[in-house]
């Protein structure tokens, strides 16, 4: 008599079955690991925001980077605290800073590993902007001339990717004069083109020490109220020569990755941000959840919204679970 029913149920039988008919295959070809590089030798310290993160002199980011590699992650994306701070945000762009230094010295250890760089300037500067101030305004033009000298660095440390986080106006453009002009025509631009102002940031500015000392993002990062605006962004920042876009933060804006993947061509990335980490941590120091499930669980979400690449503190461990 219920000979009629469709039953979806037979496609989830067992374990085979629905290993068949999955639509989404989240894999380690899909991380990117951030690191915190510091100052000094032999230095590995837990952040104490971030449980299981690391501040690492260079010697340990090296040592780091080839069990990143063995585990068949493709790509490390490198942040840094610097040795020293001034208005402008100098060390952002000298050769001997951290970054730059863990950049050449990766790229020697372990070649084919592809290296990120964070183009921005709230670590370097004293007052935790992203940029020159012109009295309590990040004034935008002359922010770009500072971020196509942190560009340039970067790639001539050898960096594979570019990745400006800074939200100004034209900094795609800038940036690929910049990098054309000096012969890094190669060099890919990863855009936080969609960047909005988020809470979720909070436990990264503790472990970069980048808040900042007045005010908050909100005149250059995306209100979490818009999502027109968001596809604006994409928009520009595609004709201004980005190579990749990227949606930041990931949890909370799944439905903006999925919309930006409709509208667009070029690989998409999420950045899975350190609070959206550190809730996941908090909860299962507490066994209140199984981090295990909880993880594959979100990553699959940012894929199967449309994320080609996911930039996540929890890359090594997913790896291994993988
Ligand atoms: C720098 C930058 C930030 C993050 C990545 N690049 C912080 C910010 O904008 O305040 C956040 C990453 C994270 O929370 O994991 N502008």
């Amino acid at each position: 008599m219920f000979n009629k029913i469709i039953r979806p149920r037979r496609l989830r039988i067992s374990e085979n079955m629905r290993s068949l008919v999955s639509e989404t295959n989240l894999t380690v070809k899909d991380f990117v690991y951030p690191i915190f590089v510091v100052p000094g030798k032999n230095i590995r310290e837990e952040i104490p925001s971030m449980p299981n993160c690391y501040h690492l002199s260079v010697d340990n980011a090296v040592e780091l980077a080839k069990k990143i590699s063995a585990l068949g992650i493709l790509a490390v994306e490198v942040f840094g605290l610097p040795e020293y701070k001034d208005e402008i945000g100098s060390s952002a762009w000298d050769m001997t800073s951290p970054v730059q230094r863990a950049i050449s010295e990766i790229k020697k250890a372990v070649p084919e590993l592809l290296i990120v760089g964070d183009v921005c300037l709230c670590q370097y500067t004293s007052h935790g902007h992203c940029g020159k101030l012109c009295g309590s305004y990040v004034d935008n033009d002359e922010t770009l001339k500072l971020l196509q000298k942190v560009a340039v660095s970067q790639a001539a440390a050898g960096a594979d990717i570019i990745a400006p986080s800074d939200m100004m106006d034209g900094r795609i453009a800038a940036i690929r004069e910049a990098l054309d002009e000096n012969n890094f025509s190669n060099v890919v631009i990863m855009s936080y083109a969609v960047k909005y102002a988020s809470g979720f940031y909070g436990p990264f500015r503790d472990a970069a020490n980048s808040a900042p000392q007045f005010g908050d993002r909100k005149q250059y990062q995306m209100d979490c109220a818009n999502v027109r605006e968001a596809l604006k962004e994409v928009a520009l920042d595609i004709d201004e020569g980005a190579d990749i876009i990227m949606v930041k933060p990931a949890l909370a804006y799944l439905d903006i990755v999925s919309k930006v993947r409709a509208e667009i061509n070029n690989p998409v990335a999420v950045y899975n941000v350190s609070g959206e980490y550190t809730m996941v941590k908090a909860a299962a120091a507490n066994g209140w959840i199984d981090e295990r499930r909880i993880v594959l669980e979100s990553l699959t979400s940012m894929k199967r919204a449309g994320a080609d690449i996911i930039i996540t503190y929890h890359a090594i461990d997913a790896a291994q679970w993988l």
